[in-house]
């Protein structure tokens, strides 16, 4: 993604500090310098997941141990965790009842490829939160966007399938792509590996907040589903203005397309997400990351009508061979972890403690902004926030314009180095229940005293 200096800053003295801050960093890590240098032995990228090569700093920081709100890394130095694994550990790091019944289920069988008696408790949650009314797992969101884009292209028996320009919904082949610079071309998102064909023979592609692009998209009758965060997250957060989801809704009905909200980060919102929080209706949700607590589950849903349809296609001698589903999906482990994780957290009282956190949140470092006189802005969805170093971009070319790789960099190391840890690909904070006013707290100094040392005179 190309980095665009943010023109209020001194690009010397953000030089200079970022010089002082990787210098810092290493002296602080002796031990996960040296975890870091017997991983690239034989590891690709001395990292077992390339993503875990975002991290500011010569080298990622490596865990020794997580709980609720804070991990200790291999130095033993203590942080406050805003990225909670990406998502992946909203509950907070190794909640009790998640811990137990991991453990319990390990003690009696953790796969057998048949369901567990815990198959309909999940099944019956995800309907309550979401008000979809059936459901499937998979292991990971990506694999749920997979199959349910699948699943819309054998149902509609149309090829194509839209996004949203900048959107991200995992590693799924027909969703890395963007608009290029003419605004009207769909190519391949900058940095994705291998793609088996041309996205623009899989993909239509429209900007977020924008009916008559998307319009212009669907009224070919190619289209079998869009699918879309309904706020972008992943470019950072993007609201959506007024009456954009409504208008997404009617021209997909129109255009006979499915609309396929992908919850697993907007789940931010509430315990149903954006679909509960705001009264969505669509034709399928998508959700992943926080709901095994930590372990590797994710679910689909949809209506009943589509539900009915799918009964055939998905059941009987092929169903092996159909390209949904997945040996270890809906395994005992992850419906365990699913229920102890829905029944016991991330439930309404949650957010009524989380939202007000990323609140906090959000007027701390707003007020550090405006005490410092920068244009920058704050933006938030639930228990999620973010800072921008310009006003809230309204789709996601104009968020992917305003990244400024460098100073990035800098406010991360910064938060780093003082133990505060923020997600690596923006500049975003996502609260826990386990988080509490202090930790928010010590992020708004930690954030002033980087805003401060940018500025000062
Ligand atoms: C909105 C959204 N959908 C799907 C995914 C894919 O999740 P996973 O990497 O667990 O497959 C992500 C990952 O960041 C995401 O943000």
């Amino acid at each position: 993604m190309a980095s665009h200096p943010t023109s209020t800053i001194d690009r010397d003295r953000l030089s200079q500090l970022l010089r002082t801050e990787r210098d810092h960093f290493v002296e602080l890590h002796p031990r996960s310098a040296a975890l870091a240098a017997e991983g690239a032995t034989h590891l690709i990228a001395g990292v077992p997941m390339p993503w875990m090569t975002r991290w500011p700093g010569a080298f990622p920081i490596h865990v020794a141990e997580a709980s609720g709100s804070r991990f200790v890394d291999a130095d033993g130095i203590e942080y406050v965790d805003f990225c909670l694994g990406d998502t992946g550990a909203m509950a907070g790091h190794s909640v009790r009842a998640v811990a137990d019944a991991i453990a319990h289920q390990a003690s009696i069988g953790l796969t057998t490829m048949l369901p567990s008696a815990d198959a309909a408790w999940v099944g019956a949650e995800l309907a309550r939160r979401f008000r979809m009314p059936k459901w499937q797992l998979a292991m990971t969101a990506t694999d749920a966007n997979r199959f349910v884009l699948r699943l819309a292209r054998h149902l509609t028996g149309r090829p194509k399938i839209a996004v949203m320009d900048w959107c991200y919904h995992g590693t799924v082949d027909e969703t890395l792509a963007i608009l290029a610079d003419d605004r009207r071309r769909v190519v391949s998102r900058p940095g994705a590996i291998g793609p088996h064909v041309d996205p623009a023979l899989t993909t239509r592609v429209v900007p977020f907040n924008d009916l008559d692009a998307l319009e212009r998209a669907l009224d070919r009758g190619d289209v079998a589903a869009v699918l879309m965060e309904p706020a972008l997250t992943n470019i950072g957060i993007v609201l959506p203005e007024a009456g954009y989801l409504d208008g997404v809704r009617q021209l997909t009905r129109t255009h006979g397309a499915w609309l396929v909200i992908d919850e697993t980060h907007t789940i931010c919102a509430g315990p149903g997400g954006c679909t509960a929080a705001w009264g969505l209706d669509p034709d399928a949700v998508v959700v992943g990351k926080p709901i095994g607590g930590g372990v590797p589950v994710a679910a689909y849903g949809v209506t009943d009508e589509i539900a009915r349809r799918l009964v055939e296609p998905m059941s009987g001698h092929d169903s092996d061979v159909a390209g949904v589903g997945g040996t270890l999906s809906g395994s005992a482990l992850a419906l365990a972890a699913v229920r102890a994780t829905l029944s016991t957290t991330l439930l309404e009282a949650d957010f009524e403690r989380m939202i007000p956190l990323a609140e906090r949140w959000t007027a701390g470092v707003a007020a550090a902004i405006e005490g410092a006189g920068l244009d920058w802005t704050v933006q938030r969805l639930g228990c999620r926030a973010e800072y921008w170093f310009c006003p809230p971009p309204c789709d996601g070319a104009a968020a992917a314009a305003a990244v400024d790789d460098e100073l990035d960099t800098l406010l991360h190391l910064w938060a780093l180095n003082r133990g505060v840890l923020l997600t690596p690909f923006h500049n975003m904070a996502l609260m826990s229940p386990a988080h509490t006013d202090a930790d928010v707290d010590r992020h708004t100094d930690v954030f002033t005293s980087a805003v401060a040392a940018l500025t000062a005179p």
